[in-house]
């Protein structure tokens, strides 16, 4: 099971991937989750209580990055490996979850550089290209856009996935999104609809997409769980769980009928 996730900024991405991680990881799945996003919170939607202000992202790692790649990050036109060595870094990399999911920092090269070949850029996406070809079950929390999936990686995510609310600026990014990953060859996209509010909100989704997986209602115990510093995994009779956990059930359900028809079963 490899799934990106990605939206707009807000609409509830990395509450969706990490309690997505733990339901998987409790269901045996063998679960790294990374956290691709600038704002990087993922920790705390998996779990993970400790404070890991002294990690540092891979994105971050200026002297890793100039090992493995022969160029600093720092260094414009320098002449860098366009396949660097990462194969034993998703092992020294990743610190221990609840329910022994796998968790890495991986963060983004910041606006500017992002999209760029620079050493940095190019050590993230074989980063991840690395991870998402494993063995491994991989969740991914991106930032609102695709960068570092490329045509080679993206045959290896399962499915991307994009959260949208019930406005039309959210929508507008997902259907962005989601043109792009079919650019790049990645046919399954799906939709979810997060901080559902009414009825009226549902349709409006509805309306707008052929390819939704779920609908999560607005449900104050996120923001609950939130400032209470749990992970909404801990509270199992919330709507917004019971949302979760059918979209999880549904992604396993696919998943599985997938593998069987490959598998001419
Ligand atoms: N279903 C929901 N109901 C209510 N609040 C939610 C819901 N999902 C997410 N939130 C809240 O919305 C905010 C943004 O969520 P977050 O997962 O960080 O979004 P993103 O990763 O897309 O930026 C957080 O404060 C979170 O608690
Ligand atoms: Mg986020």
């Amino acid at each position: 099971m490899k799934i990106c996730i990605t939206g707009k900024g807000g609409v509830g991405k990395t509450t969706f991937a990490g309690t997505l991680a733990r339901m998987l990881a409790r269901d045996g799945f063998d679960v790294i989750a990374i956290d691709a996003d600038p704002a990087h919170n993922l920790h705390s939607t998996l779990g993970i209580k400790e404070e890991i202000k002294g990690l540092i992202p891979l994105a971050e790692m200026g002297d890793l990055i100039e090992e493995r790649t022969g160029a600093s990050p720092d260094v414009y036109g320098a002449v860098f490996k366009l396949n660097p060595k990462v194969s034993d870094l998703p092992q020294k990399l990743w610190i221990d979850a609840p329910d022994g999911v796998k968790f890495i920092l991986m963060g983004t090269v910041k606006k500017g550089g992002s999209g760029c070949t620079c050493p940095a850029n190019v050590m993230l996406k074989t980063f991840l290209k690395q991870v998402l070809s494993g063995e491994h079950d991989v969740i991914v929390d991106m930032e609102a856009g695709i960068e570092h999936l490329g045509r080679g990686t993206a045959k290896y995510a399962d499915a991307l996935i994009a959260v949208t609310e019930a406005t039309p600026n959210s929508m507008e990014v997902a259907k962005k999104i989601m043109n792009l990953a079919s650019d790049i060859g990645l046919e399954k996209t799906y939709v979810i609809g997060n901080k559902v509010a009414s009825d009226e909100e549902e349709k409006f989704i509805n309306k707008n997409f052929d390819n939704i997986l779920g609908i999560i209602p607005f449900d104050y115990k996120v923001r609950e769980a939130e400032m209470n510093g749990e992970a909404l995994i801990n509270f199992p009779t919330s709507k917004a769980f019971e949302s979760i956990l059918k979209i999880k059930n549904r992604l396993v359900k696919e998943r599985f009928c997938e593998k069987s028809k490959i598998q001419g079963r």
